[in-house]
């Protein structure tokens, strides 16, 4: 796979990341080692976890740190081969401290991840989630610290709108802190809120990550009107975690999978080539439960969507701004 910039981190990153959320459940430990040991075997050079990823045992306020414990036997012997990210910003327990994004928190976090990780340094420490309660400067001030006492590399957010990065660009600018060098949002086919987004990014290096690019499973086929989900899907397994399947969503999933039977490719590589065409995309957030499933990953960075596929793609799929406006009449 040709690696990609990390925005302005220098750092060059496989265009698909290893997503670990279901270690623990429902990929087992042994499992889990064996599937991050295949992945960077096929030239996944970038693996994205975080402390409170426990698998499908999380609840809002738990421990986490099964993912980061898992991610740290698999790299053990092999940590110069990746790129580590982690986050902090999510409750891991349900004390005012527990949470967020002060300079308390954030360093004492820090600390957990690198003992769970086994590892000196972390290359990306994202911010899970905005935090509203702490300025930001509190925040990029405890970011340099971990920098400057070589705890983590560089940093990145998650979940943030444009307008917040650039706030982030300004006060690192204003004060000689740190650069965000990534933004890890949701995107796919199917999701496209932040489309806008990409553009900013793109002309300040920040280099795109996005989750849950398959759509926890949606864009890769295996749904079909009219029948249950297959056994041991995440819609089987964890429907909480997925969108209900409804008629108009088959309606677009049915016109994707068209698309890409035009093409003879499989709609999981189809969907996730399409991502990586778009605007400041370094590098593609998966999750997944086989081998195989990380080969599709892996061979959707060979897959050219042919250049009529991308207007038809944003009819079925459109950006936010082709979406009805009620302040026009719907236009
Ligand atoms: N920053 C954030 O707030 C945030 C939030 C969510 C996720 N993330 C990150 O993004 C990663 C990916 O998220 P995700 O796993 O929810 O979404 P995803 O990558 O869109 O979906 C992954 C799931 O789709 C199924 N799948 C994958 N490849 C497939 C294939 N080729 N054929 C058939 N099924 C396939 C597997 O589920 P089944 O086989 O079980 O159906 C897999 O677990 C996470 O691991 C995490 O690292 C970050």
């Amino acid at each position: 796979m040709q690696l990609r910039e990390l925005g302005s981190s220098g750092l060059l990153v496989s265009p698909i990341t290893l997503g670990t959320m279901t270690f623990g459940t429902p990929v087992p430990e042994k499992e889990a080692i064996e599937l991050t040991h295949a992945a960077i075997d096929l030239g996944i050079n970038f693996i994205d976890t975080a402390n409170v990823y426990e698998g499908y045992s999380r609840y809002l306020g738990s421990p986490g740190g099964v993912a980061e414990e898992i991610v740290g036997k698999a790299i053990q012997d092999r940590r110069d081969k990746v790129i580590l990210a982690t986050k902090v910003g999510a409750p891991v327990g349900p004390g005012p401290q527990d949470r967020g994004l002060s300079a308390s928190h954030i360093l004492r976090e820090v600390d957990h991840s690198l003992q769970r990780l086994k590892t000196d340094y972390i290359d990306l420490y994202i911010i899970h989630w905005p935090d509203k309660h702490v300025p930001l400067e509190v925040t990029l001030n405890a970011m340099e610290t971990a920098v400057r006492q070589g705890k983590i590399r560089s940093f990145g957010a998650s979940n943030h709108a444009a307008w917040q990065l650039c706030e982030m660009l300004w006060l690192a600018d204003k004060h000689h802190l740190p650069h965000v060098v990534s933004s890890q949002i949701p995107f796919s086919l199917l999701r496209r809120e932040f489309h806008h987004d990409l553009k900013f990014c793109e002309k300040h290096k920040i280099g795109v990550t996005p989750y849950q690019p398959l759509q926890c499973g949606l864009l890769t086929g295996k749904y079909k009107r009219g029948s249950a989900p297959p056994a041991g899907s995440r819609a089987d397994e964890k429907p909480e975690w997925i969108w209900q399947q409804d008629g108009p969503l088959f309606d677009k999933l049915e016109a994707i999978q068209a698309l890409a039977d035009s093409i003879d490719t499989p709609m999981a590589q189809y969907s996730l080539a399409w991502a990586l065409t778009q605007p400041a995309m370094s590098s593609l957030v998966v999750g997944v439960k086989s081998k195989a499933q990380i080969e599709d990953a892996v061979n959707a960075a060979t897959v050219t969507i042919p250049e009529d596929h991308f207007a038809k793609l944003d009819e079925i799929c459109p950006p936010p701004w082709q979406q009805p406006d009620p302040m026009r009449g719907g236009m």
